[in-house]
C-alpha cells in the first residue's frame, strides 16, 4: 500500500446529501420567525410543538383506521354540539387537551368537544395563550379512508385577567388570533399555519417523523375552476347563495366552474386555498346561522384566506371581525380568491344586503 492510499480521502467536492436543498422543518421555521420578531420569545415554538406533537399522534392513529379497533367508528354519545362523537374524536380530543395542557404558556384550552373552555393556568400571568381547536374535523368521513383534520386558533390572553367566566378569556374576533392553522390527514399529512406573515406549509415525512417546509408561502389563485358546497341543500339556501352558484356554473366569471365537496372542512379549505376557488358553508332550513362554528373554524380558516390573499365573509361581513358571545356559536362561511369574492360581493350588493 503507497503512502498516498492511507491518508483517508479528501472530498473535493460536497456530498450529495449536503449538496441538496437543507430541509426546514416546521420548529426551525418557527424559530426563524420569532428571531424577526424582537421580544418574542421561545415559548410559541413550545407552544406549537404541544400541536404538531398531537397531530403526529391523530395521524399514526387514522393511518391505522381499519386495523384497529380504536379508530372507527362511534362511542354512542353525542358532544355539546348534539353531533354523535366518534371514537377519534375523543381520542385526538384527549391527545391534544393532555399535550397543550403540558405547556407553560398556556392559560386556556377550548375544543368543539368540551362545552366549557379548560382552565390551565388561571391567572398566571406567564400563560399567556388561549386555543381553540376542532380536534378531529369532518370525522364522520373517518370510517370511509376520506380525509379529516385538525383546526387551531391562537388569542393572546389578558396578562392582567381576572378569571371568573372562563369563556371571557376567549371570547375575541378573529382579528386578534396570533396564529392559527389546520393539519389534513389526507394522502400525505400538510400542516398550514400562519402567524400573521404569510402561510406556510410542512407536510409529514413519514421516513423521519418531522414536518418539513413544503409549501412556502402559499399564495391563493385569483381565480380557481370549483365551488364546494353541499348542494343537497340548495333548496333551503337563501336567494343570493343560489344566484351567485348559477352565475358560477352558467360562465359569468369567463368560465363555467366545476364543483367539488368532499364534507371535512379542512380539506375542502386546503383544495381552495392551493387551487382556488370558493368554499361555501351558508344558512339552511336546517342550519339557519350556517353550521360550521366561528371560532375554532372558521376563523382559523379565514385567517389563512386572507393571509394567502384570499377573502372569506359570513355573507355580510368580514368573518374576523365577528365577535363572539358563545365558543361554540356557528357562522355562514364563504371563502375564496379574489375574483370568486368580488363576485359574491357583487351578488350582495344587488341583492340589497
Ligand atoms: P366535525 O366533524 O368537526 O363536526 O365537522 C364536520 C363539518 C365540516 O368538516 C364539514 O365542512 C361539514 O361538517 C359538512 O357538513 P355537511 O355534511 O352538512 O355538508
Ligand atoms: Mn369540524
Ligand atoms: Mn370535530
Amino acid at each position: 500500500m503507497t503512502e498516498a492510499t492511507e491518508q483517508p480521502a479528501v472530498p473535493d467536492e460536497i456530498p450529495a446529501v449536503a449538496a441538496q436543498r437543507p430541509i426546514t422543518t416546521v420548529q426551525q421555521h418557527i424559530l426563524d420567525q420569532q428571531r424577526r420578531f424582537p421580544g418574542a420569545s421561545g415559548s410559541f415554538s413550545w407552544l406549537l410543538s404541544g400541536i404538531t406533537l398531537t397531530t403526529k399522534m391523530i395521524a399514526a392513529r387514522v393511518r391505522r383506521a381499519g386495523l384497529i379497533d380504536e379508530a372507527t367508528g362511534a362511542i354512542g354519545a353525542t358532544n355539546v354540539q348534539g353531533e354523535v362523537q366518534q371514537k377519534l374524536d375523543v381520542y385526538a380530543n384527549q391527545v391534544m387537551v393532555h399535550n397543550l395542557s403540558l405547556r407553560e404558556s398556556v392559560a386556556v384550552l377550548a375544543s368543539e368537544e368540551n362545552e366549557q373552555p379548560l382552565l390551565v393556568a388561571g391567572e398566571d400571568p406567564m400563560a399567556q395563550y388561549g386555543i381553540i381547536f376542532d380536534p378531529l374535523d369532518g370525522s364522520s368521513n373517518i370510517d370511509v379512508g376520506v380525509s379529516v383534520g385538525t383546526t387551531f386558533s391562537i388569542l393572546k390572553c389578558d396578562p392582567g385577567r381576572k378569571v371568573n367566566d372562563l369563556s371571557e378569556l376567549v371570547l375575541q374576533p378573529g382579528t386578534r388570533q396570533v396564529a392559527a392553522g389546520y393539519v389534513v390527514y389526507g394522502s400525505s399529512v400538510i400542516l398550514v399555519y400562519t402567524a400573521g406573515n404569510g402561510v406556510h406549509g410542512f407536510t409529514l415525512d413519514p421516513a423521519i417523523g418531522a414536518y418539513v417546509l413544503s409549501h412556502e408561502n402559499i399564495r391563493m389563485p385569483q381565480q380557481g375552476k370549483y365551488y364546494s358546497v353541499n348542494e343537497a341543500y340548495a333548496d333551503s339556501f337563501p336567494e343570493v347563495y343560489r344566484t351567485y352558484l348559477d352565475r358560477l356554473r352558467k360562465g359569468a366569471l369567463g368560465q363555467k366552474y366545476g364543483s367539488r365537496y368532499i364534507g371535512s372542512m379542512v380539506a375542502d379549505f386546503h383544495r381552495t386555498l392551493l387551487k382556488g376557488g370558493v368554499f361555501l358553508y351558508p344558512p339552511t332550513a336546517e342550519n339557519p346561522d350556517g353550521k360550521l362554528r366561528l371560532m375554532y373554524e372558521a376563523n382559523p380558516v379565514a385567517m389563512l384566506a386572507e393571509q394567502a390573499g384570499g377573502v372569506a365573509t359570513t355573507g355580510d361581513r368580514r368573518v374576523l371581525d365577528v365577535m363572539p358571545t358563545d365558543i361554540h356559536q356557528r357562522t355562514p362561511i364563504v371563502c375564496g380568491g379574489q375574483v370568486e369574492m368580488e363576485d359574491f360581493r357583487r351578488c350582495t350588493i344587488e341583492a340589497g344586503l
